[in-house]
């Protein structure tokens, strides 16, 4: 029986690498809802990276790929594009390679990459991660990780209830769940009709829609807009099946 475990903070996902267990990295708002958006409008691969001047650098020698990501939630100047998924359209992304850096998201991914698997998970994408990880970790025989990016190195609301969306799709009860995985998959049930209302109370929700962002967090808190699977490969991620 495949073993789901949910780690609430960034710095815990070593733990997973180590059991070797596929990890799907949650960012809701906004990494990986970014991510999954830009890979469905066409984008060829993104590339997540740790620093803005790592990211300045490879854009120096790659001129044709985008420079994108946030700090402070905004886009650093001269940036290519910011973190809002909305930002993503085919028109701007379609055939771009991107480099990617964000303050927590990316950070996230930098240390998931060690895994066997490393996938990218949002409300976007619920039900084709979901899936893909489960027949994954059959094929594989190895548990699986929900690692919640939370924000700069804090536990997130909205990670945490998009971990238990995820759960409540593995799993239906505690048997084969963690402790963390589920209280997540326990407190989702408890809020599904309220999603967007209940990560609006948010602190990271708050300070997006502070800053003018509303509607990105409307629309990261969509069920199953895409069905798509990025996996982290080489340093890029892709949309599974174009690997
Ligand atoms: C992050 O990686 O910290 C987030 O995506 C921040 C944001 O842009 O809201």
């Amino acid at each position: 029986m495949t073993y789901v475990s949910l780690e609430l903070v960034a710095a815990d996902v070593a733990k997973a690498v180590q059991r070797r267990d596929i990890v799907i990295v949650v960012d809701v708002l906004r990494a990986s809802s970014t991510i999954v958006t830009a890979l469905a409008c066409g984008a060829q691969a993104v590339m997540p990276l740790r620093r803005v001047e790592e990211a300045r650098r490879m854009k120096r020698t790659n001129p044709e790929y985008l420079l994108a990501g946030e700090r402070r939630g905004l886009r650093p100047r001269g940036f290519d594009l910011g973190n809002s998924p909305l930002e993503y359209t085919s028109s701007r992304v379609g055939n771009k390679r991107i480099l990617l850096t964000t303050s927590s998201g990316t950070q996230t991914l930098a240390v998931a990459r060690e895994a066997p698997t490393t996938l990218v998970g949002s409300f976007l994408n619920i039900t084709a991660i979901a899936n893909r990880a489960r027949e994954l970790s059959r094929e594989m025989a190895c548990g699986i990780t929900v690692a919640l990016s939370g924000k700069l190195g804090e536990f997130s609301l909205e990670d945490f209830l998009c971990g238990g969306a995820l759960v409540s799709k593995l799993r239906k009860e505690k048997d084969g769940c963690s402790d963390a995985a589920y209280a997540a998959y326990l407190s989702y049930r408890s809020i599904e009709r309220r999603l967007l209302e209940t990560i609006l109370m948010g602190n990271h929700a708050k300070e997006l829609v502070d800053l003018g962002l509303s509607e990105d967090v409307r629309f990261c808190c969509v069920l199953d807009k895409y069905d798509l699977v990025p996996v982290l490969e080489l340093g890029w991620i892709v949309s599974y099946g174009t690997v």
